[in-house]
């Protein structure tokens, strides 16, 4: 396995999936929307900040025709554990009433930020409503919250990158690393 050179005092980072694994499994992903969604227009819904270059990529590497949204939410807790308490600090720009909506999440892991959403985008009346994400954590899943399209199925662990954070580090790259446990 490739562990990247970081200064001490930085959390050891093990390569999981590198940058053309990301590239292929979204190009999959687009490809099962496109399939599913033939004919009619989407809402994507990216989650922020985790999402932005998950949305990014996959509004790029699907034919559907779709409009662009986006939430920002909060979870509280420790920096790897949810608490439960969802704050929803921006709202939608569009209504979504009629519209098939697409939330797009980097990962799910309680489930508590989905539900919370997904139960808030219901009242609204979608004509659809799908969840994508790229990383499906389930060992610690806390609630019922059902994902439609998975990228990678992870047991357990912390990772960053690719827009996921370690207390607000590490978005930017493009590969995702395992955060070493004792970090
Ligand atoms: C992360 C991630 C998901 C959420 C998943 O967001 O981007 O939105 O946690 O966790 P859950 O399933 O346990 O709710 P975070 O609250 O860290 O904010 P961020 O997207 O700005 O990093």
């Amino acid at each position: 396995m490739q562990t990247i050179g970081l200064p001490q005092a930085q959390p050891a980072l093990t390569l999981l999936y590198p940058r053309a694994e990301i590239a292929e499994r979204v190009a999959a992903l687009a490809r099962e929307i496109d399939c599913d969604y033939a004919g009619r227009e989407l809402l994507l819904v990216g989650i922020l900040k985790g999402s932005f270059l998950f949305i990014a990529d996959l509004a790029r590497a699907i034919c559907t025709p779709a409009n662009i949204d986006s939430v920002r939410i909060a979870s509280y807790g420790s920096d790897t554990r949810s608490s439960g308490i969802v704050e929803i600090r921006k709202d939608l720009e569009m209504p979504i009433r009629g519209r098939h909506v697409l939330v797009i999440e980097d990962i799910v892991d309680s489930g508590y930020t989905l539900e919370a959403l997904c139960n808030l985008l219901l009242l609204r009346e979608p004509a659809s409503l799908r969840v994508c994400t790229l990383v499906d954590k389930r060992a610690l899943r806390a609630t019922e919250v059902s994902v439609d399209y998975v990228g990678f199925t992870l047991d357990n662990g912390f990772i960053v990158g690719y827009g996921l954070d370690y207390d607000e580090r590490f978005r930017g790259l493009p590969d995702i690393y395992l955060v070493k446990s004792d970090a």
